[in-house]
């Protein structure tokens, strides 16, 4: 017996990868710690994404609200994500995944812009799978930025018709689907500014588990329970 049902799986997962500070503390070990051994979840997560035929992942590491953490603990994550791109990139060529940034490039360290660019340069093409990185991403920010970009369209004339098909392609995500399922670890039972326009349907699912424990096993389990939602859009279910 096949333990999910292809058909149902969701073409887009969000995740919320919360937990690994209180993981690092209940080890008696640096929050540093949860980040470092999170990573190892991020490549569990993804290449089960990717050998499960999902087309599109969008995972939260890095909230523009998080940048007055503790400097260290940020400086830390700046490096990491450094490490991550270098280490991951033959991964993601060899294996047909888009790397794709979203959230305020700006902010970031210009050497760490110039890896994500990069990065997104070279797996441009690749089409099995896209992985969203959350960076510096905030739900109201990027609402507001595609507000302020379709006006500038709007007033060169570019744009003459404004609905929701036009307004999701000025928002960081583009032409992705929205979400269909958003996992977030850790207990916590809010959105944290995560996708806001995006999850207007989207079945969210929360685990106990903190991220750095969050593998396969947990995911496909979460993918399970997916299979089973019935997603009604706000319609009724049809009636005989
Ligand atoms: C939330 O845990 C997690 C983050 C703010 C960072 C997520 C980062 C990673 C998984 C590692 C880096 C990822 C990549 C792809 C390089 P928290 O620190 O808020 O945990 P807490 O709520 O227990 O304090």
């Amino acid at each position: 017996m096949r333990p999910y049902d292809n058909e149902k799986l969701p073409r887009h997962v969000a995740i919320i990868m919360d937990g690994n500070g209180r993981w690092a503390q209940a080890r008696n070990l640096p929050r540093v710690e949860g980040h470092i051994v999170g990573i190892e979840s991020v490549r569990d997560v993804v290449s089960a994404t990717r050998e499960l035929g999902i087309p599109y992942l969008t995972l939260y590491a890095f909230s523009k609200e998080n940048w007055v953490r503790p400097r260290d603990e940020v400086r830390k994550l700046m490096e990491l994500l450094g490490i991550y791109l270098d280490k991951e990139l033959p991964l993601m060529l060899e294996k047909d995944i888009r790397f794709n940034m979203i959230g305020e490039m700006k902010d970031f360290p210009k050497k760490l812009q110039e890896k994500m660019h990069s990065v997104m340069r070279k797996t441009a093409r690749h089409k099995s799978l896209t992985l969203n990185l959350a960076l510096s991403y905030s739900g109201r920010q990027e609402i507001l930025h595609a507000i302020i970009s379709l006006f500038e369209d709007v007033k060169k004339g570019s744009i003459k018709k404004i609905n929701e098909h036009v307004f999701k392609k000025y928002l960081y995500t583009g032409t992705t689907p929205d979400p269909d399922f958003l996992i977030r670890t850790s207990g916590e039972m809010r959105l944290s500014n995560f996708l806001l326009w995006q999850m207007a349907y989207t079945e969210i699912f929360v685990t106990k588990v903190f991220w750095p424990d969050f593998r396969r096993k947990h995911y496909i389990s979460a993918l399970r329970e997916f299979c089973k939602r019935e997603r009604r859009f706000g319609r009724v279910e049809d009636i005989d």
